[in-house]
């Protein structure tokens, strides 16, 4: 179902790598809500992944560019606002990926050399993001910038890794970042911070399965899908959300702010008896 909450307005998307990625749910929602957009991806994950198709699909234009690269994020800038003809609306920072994750490193042995490209490319790059298009004056008054994140920033989940430092400076940067831009030219920063995903990026993560169904039932309203997370950044895009900058905001079911649930509690077996919480969901 479409409001048009985004009518007239434009937008650069990262991190679109397949159907599954939540940037591919963003992009499809922002224009199914009357956005126009520009995706862009490494173009790696271009060759490897479908973009292409969701480019088709949007009526939208890929543009290359590796979001550690300054060059290549002005680049990026340029060339969309030459595409939309000026000034655009809001950005999605959908990027997350670290080497000692992926090359099986645990925290207490990580290699510094992979935790240098983790902070660059998951967080870092936020920051890169912003200062280019600040620079270039690419955002229209009142705009609006989103970057996902997870709960590992604030608390310690077991497997996440060196992911959990990237997600916390990410959440940081919106902070510092925020005030600076907001007050000069109203725009607005924030990061989503979502429930465990299966996702390319997501199944990187240890026990993936375990961590969703962990948080599935902990969560009263059960975790939030890539879907739900597109409803929800498409609300900090619009103009409903004018006044919300600088925060970290939960789209997780409820997981964040609870401590332990009756169908967890049923899993480790311990407790009450499940007839006596069979009410409690
Ligand atoms: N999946 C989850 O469980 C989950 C939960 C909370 C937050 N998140 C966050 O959501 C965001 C999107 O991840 P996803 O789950 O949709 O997975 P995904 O694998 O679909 O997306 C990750 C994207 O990052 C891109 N990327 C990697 N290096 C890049 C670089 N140097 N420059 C530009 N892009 C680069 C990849 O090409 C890919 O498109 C990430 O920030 C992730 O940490 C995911």
């Amino acid at each position: 179902m479409s409001y048009n909450l985004l009518k007239g307005k434009k937008g650069l998307i990262f991190g679109a790598l397949n159907e599954q990625s939540i940037a591919w749910k963003v992009a499809q929602r922002a224009v199914e809500e009357g956005a126009q957009i520009v995706l862009t991806n490494t173009p790696v994950s271009i060759r490897m992944g479908t973009i292409n198709q969701l480019a088709q699909q949007t009526g939208s234009i890929v543009i290359p560019a590796d979001a550690t690269s300054v060059p290549d994020l002005e680049n990026l800038i340029e060339k969309s606002m030459e595409h939309f003809g000026g000034k655009f609306d809001f950005i999605l920072h959908s990027i997350g990926m670290s080497p000692n994750v992926r090359k099986g490193r645990t925290y207490d042995d990580l290699d510094y050399d992979f935790l240098a490209k983790t902070l660059d490319i998951s967080a870092i790059s936020f920051h890169k993001v912003i200062q280019v298009a600040r620079k270039k004056d690419a955002l229209n008054n009142w705009g609006s910038i989103v970057a996902l994140t997870y709960i590992a920033a604030q608390r310690t989940l077991y497997g996440y890794n060196d992911m959990a430092d990237a997600k916390a400076l990410l959440e940081s940067i919106a902070r510092s970042f925020g005030y600076i831009y907001g007050r000069e030219k109203q725009v607005r920063i924030n990061t989503v911070s979502q429930s465990p995903t299966p996702t390319t990026a997501g199944s990187g993560v240890m026990g993936l399965n375990d961590l969703m169904d962990f948080a599935d039932r902990m969560s009263p309203l059960g975790n939030a899908t890539a879907e739900d997370c597109a409803n929800y950044v498409l609300t900090l895009f619009s103009d409903l959300t004018r006044k919300v900058t600088m925060q970290n905001l939960y789209n997780d079911g409820g997981f964040s702010n609870m401590g332990m649930s009756a169908r967890a509690m049923k899993t480790y077996g311990k407790g009450m008896e499940y007839r006596d919480i069979k009410h409690d969901k």
